[in-house]
C-alpha cells in the first residue's frame, strides 16, 4: 500500500545516507591505498568498500524486513542467485560508479530499489559526494533533494518537446564489457550520433553531444531531472537500473529494456538481466514513438 511504501521509503532514505557516509570514508581510504581488485577484466573494479557497503545495507534491510528477498551486486558476485518471484525483493548496488569511486570522480551512488510483483516500486539513489538524493515510489512522483534543500519534484523544469535526436544531449557509457563486438557496436552508435551527419541520425543531424557520467543509476537520475534527454546503454545489471528506472518513470520518462520490452511490463528475468536499456526524458504520447524509433537507431 502507499502507506507501507512511504514507510519503507523513509527507512531506505536514511539507510542510503548511512551507506553514503561509508562510501565517502572508503573513497579516501581507497585513494590513499589504491587497494582494488579486478572482476572480469582490468576495468571491472571492486573494492572492499563495495562489499562493506552491501553488507551494511543488506544487514539493515534484512533486520527490518526479514521476509523480503535480496538481490545485490556483491552477493551475486559471491555466488548468490536469487530468482525473481512476485515477492518483495530489494535490489541493491552498493557503489554504482566504482571506477569513479576509486578515481575520486564525484559521480558515485548507492542504489536501493524494491521490486514487488516483478515491478520496481521504490527507488533511492544517493550520491554522497554531491549530497544528492533521488527517490520515488510507484504512483508518488520522483524527487531530488540536494544539499539539505527540501526535495524538488522531477523533472526540475517542464520539458520542452524533443523534435529529434539531433537536439538531444545523450548519456552513454562504455561499460565494463570491452569485447571487440561490444566496443565496435557501441563505437558505431556513438560515431553515428556524434560525428557523422551524412549518415544521419533521426532528423538527419548529429546529436548536440554525448556525456558519460560513469554510473548507470545516476544517468537515470540525470534524465529524470532533465539534464540529459536520453540515456542508452548495453550491459546493465538489475542493480544498476532498478532504482533508477522507477525514479525515471515517476518523472515521466520512458524506460525500455532489451527486446523493446518496456520496463513497466513485468520485470521478467530476461529484462532484469537484459543487456540493453534506454531511458528517455519526460515525453508526451507522440514522443513515445520517437523513443521507440530512437531505440531502433541506437
Ligand atoms: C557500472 C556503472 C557503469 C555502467 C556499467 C555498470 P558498477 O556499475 O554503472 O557506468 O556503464 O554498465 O555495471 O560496476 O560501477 O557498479
Amino acid at each position: 500500500s502507499a502507506a507501507e511504501l512511504s514507510e519503507i521509503l523513509d527507512f531506505t532514505v536514511a539507510l542510503a545516507r548511512k551507506a553514503g557516509a561509508l562510501i565517502l570514508e572508503g573513497s579516501e581510504a581507497i585513494r590513499a591505498s589504491g587497494a582494488m581488485d579486478e572482476k572480469k577484466n582490468s576495468v571491472d573494479l571492486v573494492t572492499e568498500y563495495d562489499v562493506r557497503v552491501e553488507e551494511l545495507v543488506k544487514r539493515e534491510l534484512s533486520a527490518k524486513y526479514p521476509s523480503f528477498k535480496f538481490i545485490g551486486e556483491e552477493s551475486y558476485a559471491a555466488g548468490a542467485r536469487t530468482s525473481l518471484t512476485d515477492e518483495p525483493t530489494f535490489c541493491v548496488d552498493p557503489i554504482d560508479g566504482t571506477t569513479n569511486f576509486v578515481h575520486g570522480f564525484p559521480a558515485v551512488c548507492v542504489s536501493i530499489g524494491l521490486i514487488s510483483g516483478k515491478r520496481p516500486v521504490l527507488g533511492v539513489l544517493y550520491n554522497p559526494f554531491l549530497d544528492q538524493l533521488y527517490s520515488a515510489v510507484k504512483g508518488g512522483g520522483a524527487f531530488l533533494a540536494h544539499r539539505g534543500l527540501p526535495p524538488a519534484r522531477l523533472p526540475l523544469a517542464k520539458p520542452r518537446p524533443l523534435p529529434s535526436l539531433s537536439q538531444a544531449l545523450i548519456g552513454i557509457e562504455w561499460g565494463s564489457d570491452r569485447s571487440a563486438d561490444m566496443v565496435n557496436h557501441k563505437g558505431e552508435s556513438f560515431k553515428r550520433l556524434e560525428g557523422n551527419p551524412a549518415e544521419g541520425v533521426v532528423g538527419g543531424r548529429m546529436a548536440h553531444s554525448l556525456r558519460s557520467l560513469g554510473s548507470a543509476a545516476l544517468n537515470f537520475g540525470m534524465v529524470a531531472q532533465g539534464g540529459l534527454d536520453l540515456y542508452w546503454e548495453i550491459g546493465c545489471w538489475p542493480w544498476d537500473i532498478c532504482a533508477g528506472s522507477i525514479i525515471a518513470q515517476e518523472a515521466g520518462c520512458l524506460v525500455a529494456g532489451s527486446h523493446n520490452s518496456p520496463l513497466d511490463n513485468d520485470v521478467n528475468q530476461e529484462v532484469l538481466e537484459g543487456r540493453k536499456y534506454i531511458v528517455i526524458r519526460a515525453i508526451g504520447d507522440s514522443e513515445t514513438e520517437k523513443g521507440t524509433e530512437a531505440q531502433k537507431r541506437l
